[in-house]
């Protein structure tokens, strides 16, 4: 029998005991908690570092039920979303989310989220929605190795907090939304915390060159809209984007 939740002091990634937890029957909303991760990840292929004390990685399992359709991108976003609300309702800070992954403050990256899912015999058995937020000072790591500037929470409020105060905040949110993904709210509260919109960004999808755009806002898919140089509209459905200034 699968606990509901579990803390471990050290693991190599929070996503693969979720994602083993997944395969051996655990329930909607389990959720798997560590202190320090030795093989964190972050999506393509990038590694995700997580520092001890400093750093908070937590993987919640979902399940597909009648209210839960599956695009990808929506668990990307309710993640993503649990943690911008987190932080504004627990700690009175303003973030943003860099389609389609990131929690930004400032511009800069204090949270990644990586989505996995989990198939079966060409069955969708779930998913899991892997949090890593930079809660404390330690946890944002020496520039030159990161692919995009990072800043933790606790150099934004100027205080220490607890790490712990951050997760529930983080699960009250996300528990909040976790039925109501396909709710016109839903994208509407996606859509108000989007980062850079109205500015010039630089996209990439992973196959075609780079593209210019200004951020528009979420199709109803939630791919991000962008207004191209020439005025045409572009819906990106995968990859990134950055600031172009
Ligand atoms: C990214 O920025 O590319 C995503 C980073 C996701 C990191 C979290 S920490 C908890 C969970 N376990 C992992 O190995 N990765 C995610």
């Amino acid at each position: 029998n699968l606990p509901a939740w579990q803390y471990y002091e050290e693991v190599g990634s929070t996503n693969d005991i979720a994602l083993a937890w997944l395969d051996q029957g655990a329930p909607d909303g389990a959720l798997v908690v560590a202190g320090h991760q030795t093989q964190g990840r972050g999506r393509l292929g990038r590694t995700w570092i997580t520092v001890p004390e400093a750093g908070l990685a937590f993987t919640l399992i979902v399940r597909p039920n009648a209210q839960l359709p599956f695009p990808v991108e929506r668990l990307t976003a309710l993640g993503a979303l649990a943690v911008a609300q987190a932080f504004k309702v627990g700690f009175g800070v303003d973030a943003h989310i860099k389609w389609p992954n990131d929690v930004l403050i400032d511009k800069r990256k204090v949270c990644g989220i990586l989505v996995e899912l989990a198939w079966q015999e060409e069955q969708l058995q779930g998913a899991v929605v892997g949090i890593g937020i930079n809660v404390g000072r330690a946890a944002v790591p020496p520039a030159e190795g990161l692919h995009y500037p990072a800043i933790s929470l606790e150099e934004v409020l100027g205080h220490p907090i607890n790490r712990w105060d951050v997760l529930r905040r983080v699960l009250e949110a996300f528990f909040a939304w976790r039925h109501r993904l396909t709710s016109p709210e839903f994208m509407i509260a996606w859509e108000d915390h989007l980062a850079f919109r109205g500015e010039w960004v630089q996209a990439s999808d992973g196959h075609n060159p780079p593209l210019i755009g200004r951020v528009k806002g979420l199709s109803p898919e939630g791919h991000l809209r962008l207004r191209l140089e020439d005025g045409t509209e572009y819906r990106l459905n995968a990859g990134e984007i950055r600031p172009l200034a």
